[in-house]
């Protein structure tokens, strides 16, 4: 089958709740990654104008290839919703640089979310996404915004449709749906299924891109990924979250060129530096509190680190953080 190693495909930050923001998404530009995508953004709050929501929108200097996801079920109220984004009126979110695209999330397996019949539940109606993505594309279309799609294998064993909702959607507008090869019912587990998306690369027509997702971790898994869906871009999530170096490693092998992993001590740094935007954006005692996690993934399989996970989890401020980490003096 055609693949699309060694051309320049794009290396995508999967949007992830309570991990994408602004400051993470910026080392993940700095360190390669091509595109990147908010946190979800729920289209019910932006309508009724929820200031808490609006930060989530906010696209910093240096972001310049952000897309910000919605996440809903009413078409009109998505509608509305993604022209607020895409016209920037949308106070309290202010855009350094406008976004790239607005994006819809038909793959939250997360029971709150489903249950309003928001997220991967959508993929349960496929009429429904297309008419979704109709309204949003009807709304954005004036502002010369494309809209893309982010849906899941489908919701079960036993109703994998992901070919027949990407249809609906590219029949209605969408420019690109990235698919991670999972159910919503296998959660993260097992192993995502690259057939799925192949299928759905090979049901669309060429002008639409597909962009594959699930357990891409390295270069070889990204080659794989390439090899066996002959997709157009590749969206990377969980091995991000302690490693943003990821996309050069991945560039690097895609380009067979050699790749120097960073030290300890720079992971130590760019986990600090990370914490440091963090609680610049959202204040000490927030920021600390949500940093305590995200710092522990860039400590895995360091010498020590259990040891430094309980402190991290018992650390009030950011001094604290910054003694943990070591970095006082770098
Ligand atoms: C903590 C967490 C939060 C996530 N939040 C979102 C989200 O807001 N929107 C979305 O479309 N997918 C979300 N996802 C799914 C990821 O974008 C991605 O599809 C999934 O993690 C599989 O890719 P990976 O194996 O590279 O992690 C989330 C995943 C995780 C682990």
């Amino acid at each position: 089958m055609m693949n699309n190693i060694g051309k320049n495909i794009p290396l995508i930050l999967a949007p992830m709740a309570g991990f994408t923001d602004a400051p993470f998404r910026l080392l993940c530009r700095r360190f390669g990654a091509d595109r990147t995508v908010t946190e979800m953004i729920s289209a019910q709050a932006m309508v009724y104008k929820d200031q808490k929501t609006a930060v989530l929108a906010k696209i910093p200097e240096g972001d310049t290839q952000c897309a910000i996801q919605i996440f809903g079920h009413d078409p009109a109220v998505m509608g509305e919703a993604a022209a607020m984004l895409a016209s920037g009126e949308y106070s309290g979110c202010t855009y350094a640089h406008p976004p790239q695209a607005i994006d819809i999330n038909m793959g939250c397996p997360v029971r709150k979310i489903v249950t309003s019949g928001d997220g991967s539940a959508l993929m349960q109606n496929p009429a429904l996404c297309g008419q979704i993505v109709a309204a949003v594309h009807r709304a954005i279309q004036p502002y010369g915004l494309p809209v893309t799609v982010k849906i899941r294998a489908g919701w079960d064993s036993a109703h994998v449709n992901a070919v027949e909702v990407a249809a609906a959607c590219a029949d209605n507008g969408a420019a690109e749906i990235a698919v991670h090869g999972r159910t919503r019912n296998q959660m993260y587990a097992p192993s995502s299924d690259n057939s799925i998306i192949r299928a759905v690369r090979r049901a669309l027509p060429d002008s639409i891109s597909v962009i594959g997702n699930g357990d891409v971790r390295s270069g070889d898994d990204t080659c794989r990924m390439l090899e066996e869906t002959g997709c157009d871009g590749v969206m990377i999530g969980r091995e991000s979250l302690g490693n943003p170096w990821i996309f050069s490693a991945v560039r690097a092998a895609l380009a067979d060129a050699l790749y120097t992993p960073p030290t300890e001590e720079e992971m130590r740094r760019t986990a600090m530096e990370l914490i440091e935007s963090i609680v610049q954006e959202k204040g000490e005692e927030r920021g600390v509190r949500e940093s305590r996690g995200r710092a522990a993934h860039f400590i895995r399989g360091m010498r020590g680190s259990s040891r430094m996970r309980e402190q991290l989890n018992r650390a009030q401020t950011l001094e604290d953080l910054r003694n943990i980490l070591e970095v006082n003096g770098i």
